[in-house]
């Protein structure tokens, strides 16, 4: 492949305008146009934003257009079943496109499901010329040349206990302009039974605090107004470089003060890294966001313990109690996973009584989904029917959207500060944005409001999703 850098740019808007132009270019120079496509996690969104770096640095071309593209990547994740199966049908997309019209199409698998399948991708379902592990971008142009060059495939899937691309500046092509994730940690040393993460993302490891202090400064003053850190257990972070050792409470004190016009939030947490240190920098910092990400999974003690969550039902309930008391009005989220192995009718009804007590403001829920090699797969049966998992897992939605409902209601007449985002999905006159909690406003527009601002919006209705409101009349 001939790398030449005269179309590279980090805009894929600019790209998508200049697609035509670039066709015709690709044909005279060689430039070699790479189409990316991300499922899972902002993990992987982040990771994505990564590769495009990478690639651009090496002179490749990112489109938007798939039909137009030489290479197609697939970042992928492997969390539940069901994630999987979405790539493999996309994958047969590709694969079908390039036996029929496009022989020279390169399709590689990047991320989760590239670590966990390996050798069953390239060799029992021969599907893809690239296998890449999320350790292993760095390598991507190489294997890219070597897959172009042999014609064979190419594969690196070793995971890394040092890798955080800290140097690399992230391209963010797909972003709005005022809000970005910044990854600053990876992988995951928690064994929860259910969980693939360990396996395809490796061993945990933080990024040196001053790299990420100076990729959020860097946002600060290309106009950036808000960030979500990103990690797997982003609450475990600690920084041990030269010498040095700052806690995440410290890196998100350090982060605050780089702007007060700079908003934060991170993701994802566990319960037993939220210390009352955490907790108070929520309290005394305005723009660390007054919203906690608290993945409980379980309402009953016994289930957690065969989670391997190393909480009871009880220790929960006290961390969140102590998080209302230090940062009174916090916002909670959460993530409750239904029909876990053995999960009796009792067991259930625990989630839904811990979902009552604790109140979320949202949670993200799913069924059980057995993962091969996991824990929980060696040691216990997937013994819950799927018509039971899904029947359970529907009253635990319902059960949410009644609470969602109730907390949006709760804010009816009082005034938010939100950060305006942009259009609304549903209507180009109306605009929409987050509240400090989270929680999104959609109100009409107003001459001279534009994304990135701060507004005092008064809320006035909602449903369970949606805060609705109009800018606050002085
Ligand atoms: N089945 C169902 N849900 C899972 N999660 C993780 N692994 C599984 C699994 N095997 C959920 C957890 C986690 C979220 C990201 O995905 O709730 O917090
Ligand atoms: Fe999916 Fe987990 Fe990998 Fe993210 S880290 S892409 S959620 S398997």
């Amino acid at each position: 492949m001939n790398h030449h850098s005269s179309i590279v740019t980090s805009d894929l808007d600019i790209l998508e305008d200049l697609d035509a132009v670039k066709r015709v270019e690709r044909e005279s120079d060689g430039t070699t146009a790479v189409y990316l496509e991300t499922y899972g996690c902002q993990m992987n969104v982040s990771d994505s934003e990564i590769v495009a770096s990478i690639l651009r640095d090496s002179g490749y071309g990112l489109t938007r257009d798939a039909g137009a593209a030489d290479v197609v990547l697939l970042n992928t994740c492997a969390i539940r079943e069901n994630a999987e199966q979405k790539v493999r049908h996309r994958l047969e997309v590709f694969r079908s496109r390039k036996r029929k019209h496009a022989p020279h199409l390169k399709i590689g698998v990047l991320g989760c499901m590239a670590e966990r399948l390996r050798d069953k991708l390239l060799e029992e379902e021969r599907l893809v010329d690239l296998v890449v592990g999320p350790d292993a971008y760095r390598d991507l142009p190489l294997l890219l040349e070597h897959a172009d060059e042999t014609g064979q495939s190419a594969v690196n899937v070793q995971l890394s206990r040092e890798e955080t691309y800290a140097d690399i500046a992230p391209v963010r092509y797909d972003g709005n302009g005022i809000s970005a994730f910044v990854s600053i940690m990876r992988g995951c040393d928690n064994m929860c039974s259910f969980c693939v993460v360990p396996f395809t993302r490796g061993r945990e490891r933080s990024r040196p605090a001053t790299s990420v202090l100076r990729e959020c400064a860097e946002l600060v003053d290309a106009g950036y107004r808000e960030v979500t850190v990103l990690g797997q257990n982003v609450n475990s972070y600690r920084d041990r470089s030269n010498g040095t050792s700052v806690s995440f409470a410290e890196l998100l004190y350090r982060m605050s003060e780089l702007s007060p016009d700079l908003r934060i939030r991170y993701s994802t947490s566990h319960p037993k890294d939220c210390s009352d240190e955490l907790l108070s920098v929520h309290a005394v910092r305005a723009n660390v966001c007054n919203f906690i990400h608290l993945p409980v999974q379980h309402g009953n003690t016994d289930v957690l313990s065969r989670m391997r969550r190393t909480y009871t039902r009880d220790e929960y309930l006290d961390l969140v109690d102590r998080a209302r008391r230090i940062v009174p009005g916090v916002s909670l989220s959460t993530d409750i996973i239904a029909g876990f192995c053995e999960e009796t009718e009792e067991e259930h009804a625990d989630t839904l009584s811990l979902m009552r007590e604790v109140c979320y403001d949202h949670a993200f829920t799913f069924m059980y989904s057995e993962r091969p090699g996991t824990y929980a797969q060696r040691k216990y049966a997937d013994n819950i029917p799927v018509h039971v998992k899904k029947r359970r897992l529907g009253e635990i939605i319902e059960l949410q959207n009644e609470i969602s409902f109730e907390s949006n209601r709760k804010e009816v007449g009082s005034t938010q500060r939100i950060l305006v985002e942009g259009p609304s999905k549903r209507s180009d006159n109306q605009l929409c944005g987050r509240t400090d909690g989270n929680k999104m406003v959609v109100f009409d527009r107003v001459n001279g409001v534009a994304p990135g601002m701060y507004l005092d919006v008064t809320i006035t209705s909602c449903t369970s999703a949606t805060l609705f409101g109009m800018m606050k009349s002085e």
